[in-house]
């Protein structure tokens, strides 16, 4: 049998109505515009209503990917739902999203590695394509993080938004899909970026709701660095691998986190400033949905051309990073 590599064949986003605006924000919290717009780079991003869940998303997403990968959801053989937002403990997202599509032969489960968590997938599914041990798998990102942002803390709730992204991947032929894939974390860092409240440790009762524990908290100026130096050295190594130099991208997608980071790891890297993809104004952070829905975004507006190279790094909790070389 010739050997094959993982390829996307269909990608979808989905969001909520709701936009919430730097100027909205400037009502609920000591913040202006300007700070968080020359800080960020996020003038809106999209907040989910009450009643709205994160598989509906998903759901919406997946179904667009699916149909613009020409396959029947009786196809899938695994879903994989990147969030640290789910709809519920158990059971997981993916199983949700599993039964609402209708792919009721897939494995279904979830990755909770934050902002990295659709790369995790990407790097979980490529070798059971590789491999042929499953010939179609859906890899969704999808949050609903402004359930979890605590609105007086304006050090977090400007940079988080609502979204999800879905890519259905299978076989290609073995010079195009993805060519490389790298995955790490460093545990050390969770008091970077944490929710304590929900889980057997910090508990989930009337207090720790009152204080909050299950709010985000970030030493955002930490997370700055690491991500930078994070991301850069593991796209370098991905490009390695491929045997491709930094002029030989023709995209960068790189995490949404913020505008001043993916700069900073664009310029590290040597990458041209008109090749890094960027909807952070319209999005905000949307952490794992943040690099499919930028990805689906670069399908719908022609940015993606055959044989075109594209590369994709991330960042978040964790930590976690990871990166992904494709040939379109
Ligand atoms: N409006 C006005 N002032 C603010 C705001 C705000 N919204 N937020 C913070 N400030 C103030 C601070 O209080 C501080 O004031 P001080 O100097 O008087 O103490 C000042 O602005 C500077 O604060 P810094 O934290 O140093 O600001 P910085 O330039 O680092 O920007 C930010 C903060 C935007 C959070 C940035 O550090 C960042 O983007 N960090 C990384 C976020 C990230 O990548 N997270 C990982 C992924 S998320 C995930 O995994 C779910």
């Amino acid at each position: 049998m010739s050997k094959v590599n993982a390829g996307i064949l269909g990608t979808g986003h989905a969001y909520p109505e709701g936009i919430l605006t730097n100027a909205d924000l400037e009502k609920l919290v000591d913040t202006t515009d300007e700070w968080i717009t020359t800080r960020t780079g996020i003038n809106e991003r999209r907040k989910a209503a009450p009643g709205e869940c994160t598989s509906q998303f998903a759901v919406e997403a997946s179904r667009e990917a699916i149909e613009r990968a020409g396959i029947d959801p009786n196809e899938i053989d695994l879903i994989l739902c990147a969030t640290v937002t789910p709809d519920q403990i158990l059971p997981s997202t993916a199983c949700l999203i599993q039964a609402q599509l209708g792919a009721n032969k897939a494995a279904a489960m979830d990755i909770v590695a934050a902002c990295s968590g659709f790369l995790y997938g990407l790097t979980i599914a490529n070798p059971m394509i590789q491999s042929g041990q499953i010939k179609y798998a859906l890899v969704i990102g999808a949050e609903l993080l402004t359930r979890y942002v605590d609105y007086t803390d304006r050090s977090t709730c400007v940079l988080f938004g609502d979204g999800a992204g879905a890519a259905v991947l299978g076989p290609v032929d073995q010079d195009h899909g993805i060519l490389a894939a790298r995955i790490r974390s460093d545990g050390r860092y969770e008091g970077q970026l944490y929710a304590p409240g929900g889980g057997t440790k910090g508990g989930f009762t009337a207090e720790t709701i009152a204080r909050g524990d299950h709010f985000f908290k970030m030493k955002g100026n930490e997370v700055f660095k690491v991500a930078v130096r994070s991301m850069a050295e593991i796209s370098r190594e991905v490009l390695c691998e491929s045997g491709l130099k930094t002029e030989d991208v023709d995209l960068f997608i790189p995490h949404q986190a913020n505008r001043r980071i993916t700069d900073a790891v664009a310029n590290a890297l040597n990458v041209d400033e008109a090749k890094v993809f960027s909807n952070i104004a319209r999005h905000g952070n949307t952490s794992s949905a943040s690099i499919p829905i930028g990805l689906h975004e670069c399908v719908e507006q022609g940015k993606l051309s055959k044989e075109d190279v594209i590369l994709m790094a991330s960042f978040g909790g964790g930590f976690t990073w990871g990166a992904v070389a494709i040939r379109w």
